[in-house]
């Protein structure tokens, strides 16, 4: 309100205008969610596919830009050497004009919606211009509202701390990234953070779910209601009400200055808890996770719907070293794995995942970024040696 007060009278009116249009775009916004409406005992975002009369499942694959497609291809090599019951239906998501917007193609969209899953690589985003970014458009288009971002320390790969084992969700539809922004007059932009109900109610159940089936006991919830008052305040009343179904977890919550303090200075004591919050925070607190593992390169996410779910290495496209044969695939790999214990199919997950651990910690046969020698293909040879 200060910022208004603040402005000339014109000024005034065009931000009355913008806001009275910014009020129906947040109801067309809202109209095009469907939200599920969970108790505490029903499982958020199962998994929904099944396999086909082959015995494997579908599993939509977008390769992505720059190194996507080489790590894509050590995922595929992986997978047909360890024999998962899946196969890959491949896709592409560059951007077509349909109706004067830019969209999906709808191939690419029927295809995650019949098979339920897919795996993600990278995709380049233009900056300031053009399309809006592809990722934003999948998470919206699939209403994927959660983001799990786990971060664990990997033996042979030496970090300042040993140890690190954090879990954070973060909602991944809404908050700052909602999309809502307006030029008031010439100098002045306005960027609009909703948060609803509906999504924290998901999101945080989600959260308490999830840390039941990893076997944690704690949920911590991130926020800064002490500023944002309503919207985050909204976050943090709801998180105490859905803590509420699930007495059996520990609930506590804590300011995300004070997170950001305190898991640099020591992370082990955030090893036992899920740690959940809105979209900015968790975009930014995940990639500091990321740092305390060594990097992009070793960290998986998966982006978790009510229908599909979608898994994806956080790194980018890469195009400095993209077509050399040097990208390390493990994000990528960790990702799948990720997709796999979705689907249930932890046997395979946990194979393949001790075997790229055995490799990293052997440490002969890495790639450039954790400081070995090895390209992208060999590394991919020694995990399928090791399984
Ligand atoms: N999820 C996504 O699709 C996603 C995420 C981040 C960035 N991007 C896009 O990717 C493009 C490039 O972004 P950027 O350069 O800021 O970030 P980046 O992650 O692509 O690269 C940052 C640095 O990390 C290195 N790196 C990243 N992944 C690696 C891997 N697997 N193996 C070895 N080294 C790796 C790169 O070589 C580069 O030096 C941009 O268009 C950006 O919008 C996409």
């Amino acid at each position: 309100m200060l910022a208004c007060r603040s402005l000339s009278s014109p000024a005034r009116q065009v931000l009355r205008s913008t806001a009275i249009s910014s009020q129906w775009r947040l109801r067309s916004l809202q109209a095009t969610r469907s939200y599920a409406n969970h108790s505490g005992d029903e499982e958020v975002a199962k998994f929904k596919g099944t396999k086909g009369n082959d015995g494997k499942y579908t599993v939509t694959l977008i390769e992505g830009d720059g190194i996507g497609p080489e790590i894509a291809q050590s995922v595929k090599d992986i997978y047909t050497a360890a024999k998962v019951p899946i196969k890959w239906e491949s896709v592409d998501v560059t951007p077509r004009l349909k109706d004067g917007k830019t969209v999906i193609p709808d191939e690419a969209i029927e295809s995650v919606n019949r098979n339920y899953v897919a795996l993600k690589g990278p995709l380049a985003t233009p900056i300031g211009k053009g399309h809006v970014s592809l990722n934003l458009t999948l998470r919206r288009t699939f209403n994927l509202f959660a983001n799990v971002r786990p971060c664990k320390s990997i033996a042979g790969y030496k970090t300042p701390y040993d140890n690190v084992d954090t879990v954070l969700i973060r909602e991944n539809t809404e908050g700052e990234y909602s999309g809502i922004e307006h030029v008031v007059v010439d100098g002045v932009v306005q960027s609009i953070k909703l948060i609803t109900r509906d999504a924290c109610e998901r999101v945080l159940r989600y959260a308490f779910q999830y840390a039941k089936t990893i076997g944690r006991t704690k949920v911590r919830a991130v926020h800064k209601a002490t500023i944002m008052k309503m919207s985050d305040g909204l976050f943090l009343s709801i998180a105490r009400e859905v803590a509420a179904e699930y007495p059996e977890i520990e609930f506590d919550a804590e300011l995300l200055d004070n997170t950001c303090l305190k898991i640099v200075t020591d992370p082990l004591p955030y090893n036992d808890k899920v740690l959940v919050m809105p979209n900015l925070y968790g975009d930014i607190l995940s990639d500091l996770c990321a740092g305390l593992i060594g990097g992009l390169g070793l960290t998986p996410s998966g982006n978790i719907g009510d229908e599909c779910s979608i898994f994806e290495a956080v790194h980018g496209s890469a195009p400095d070293i993209a077509g050399k044969g040097l990208a390390n695939p493990t994000a990528l790999l960790l990702s799948s794995i990720m997709m796999l214990q979705h689907m249930g199919l932890s046997t395979h997950a946990d194979q393949i995942q001790k075997a790229i651990f055995k490799v990293l910690a052997e440490g002969k046969t890495i790639t450039g970024d954790l400081g070995g020698k090895a390209k992208t293909a060999e590394y991919a040879e020694a995990v399928i040696k090791a399984l």
